[in-house]
């Protein structure tokens, strides 16, 4: 990890399960960025708490995250990999930011608009603050580069707005970052309804395809796809958004182009898509699935890994704050 290395910094909110999209979306861009970016990767536990948790499912579930995020691949060795609520500085370069973020650049976020309405949402300021630490996560690092789906789009927009106003009224203190979201899965579409993505807060579990399911969970959730009218199977999103998601993902997982696939699906119809799509997605996960059992099964290590995490994050984000603090005229402290 060298200085000079572009900067890269994500997380993933431990609020419900891992699923394909976080991983098709995010994930498999870290994995292919830790040789060549100088790379942080967290458990967004802070984000996770704006909606209620159940504190043991939460406990349990930080742990998965973890050794998934090993499973995956990422390198403990490569990479700096730790929870948020480590290090205190996001937190606290996040009430600046608040001194910094007008009401109205949060009312426009479009997630807080869909978390806010859903039926029987309870709303805390938490929930409609949240992009605001998600900007101090990401400027406190100085990153560069943000991996994330496209839904984050608009929060990276409002990071970007927040560096380039406090840079404007006290120096240079923060790198302006730029989102990095793939060409093909930047928004992976819910099962059960292909005009919603994916999510692990949808109350359907059919609707996703979380890292930790079963084989034959995950052939029935293919089994069951909502799909579109008409039986041809072709890569078009407006008019065959089911068969588009399922293309999609089937693509990535096998390795193979949308192209190919369509070819070898001519005449066929969208069973054989869906059970394809069951296998590949069953194959590319069962090796992640066995490296996951062996490094869950060992907390202290993962407890390791995390406090070496937020030793090395520690340092880092200090910096960035001592520099804001005395930049906005608080007295050092001697
Ligand atoms: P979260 O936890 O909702 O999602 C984690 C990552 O997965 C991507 N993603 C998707 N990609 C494709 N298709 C989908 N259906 C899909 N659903 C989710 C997200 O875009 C994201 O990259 N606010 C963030 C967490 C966060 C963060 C940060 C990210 C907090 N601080 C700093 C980057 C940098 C969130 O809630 O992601």
């Amino acid at each position: 990890m060298t200085a000079s290395r572009p900067i890269v910094l994500s997380g993933i909110q431990p609020s419900g399960q891992l699923l394909i999209s976080h991983f098709v979306g995010a994930m498999r861009n870290w994995v292919a960025m830790q040789d060549t970016h100088d790379s942080l990767f967290m458990l967004v536990d802070l984000h996770a708490i704006t909606v209620a948790q159940n504190p043991a499912e939460l406990r349990a579930r930080c742990y998965d995250f973890v050794a998934l995020y090993l499973a995956c691949g990422l390198d403990p060795q490569k990479n700096t990999i730790f929870a948020q609520s480590h290090v205190s500085a996001h937190a606290e370069l996040g009430w600046v930011l608040n001194c910094h973020t007008h009401m109205g650049e949060l009312e426009r976020m479009t997630q807080f608009k869909d978390k806010s309405t859903r039926a029987g949402a309870v709303i805390n300021v938490g929930l409609f603050d949240y992009p605001v630490l998600m900007a101090a996560d990401i400027l406190l690092y100085q990153a560069t580069h943000v991996p994330v789906g496209a839904d984050q789009k608009q929060h990276l927009e409002l990071t970007r707005d927040l560096a380039i106003r406090f840079n404007h009224q006290f120096g240079p203190i923060f790198t302006v970052p730029e989102p990095f979201i793939p060409e093909t899965g930047a928004r992976i579409m819910s099962l059960q309804d292909p005009g919603k993505k994916m999510s692990k807060s949808d109350p359907s579990a059919l609707s996703y395809i979380a890292l930790l399911d079963e084989p034959a969970t995950i052939l029935k959730k293919f089994k069951k796809a909502v799909t579109d009218s008409g039986s041809e199977i072709r890569f078009d999103p407006v008019e065959k958004p089911g068969v588009a998601n399922l293309l999609t993902l089937l693509s990535i997982f096998s390795g193979r182009a949308i192209p190919e696939w369509e070819q070898h699906f001519a005449g066929q119809g969208y069973g054989a898509l869906k059970v394809q799509t069951a296998e590949a997605v069953i194959a590319f996960l069962s090796p992640i699935q066995a490296r996951f059992a062996a490094l869950r099964a060992d907390e202290a290590a993962l407890d390791a890994i995390l406090a070496d995490g937020a030793a090395r994050a520690r340092v880092r984000a200090e910096q960035t704050l001592r520099r804001v603090y005395d930049a906005l005229g608080f007295l050092p402290r001697r």
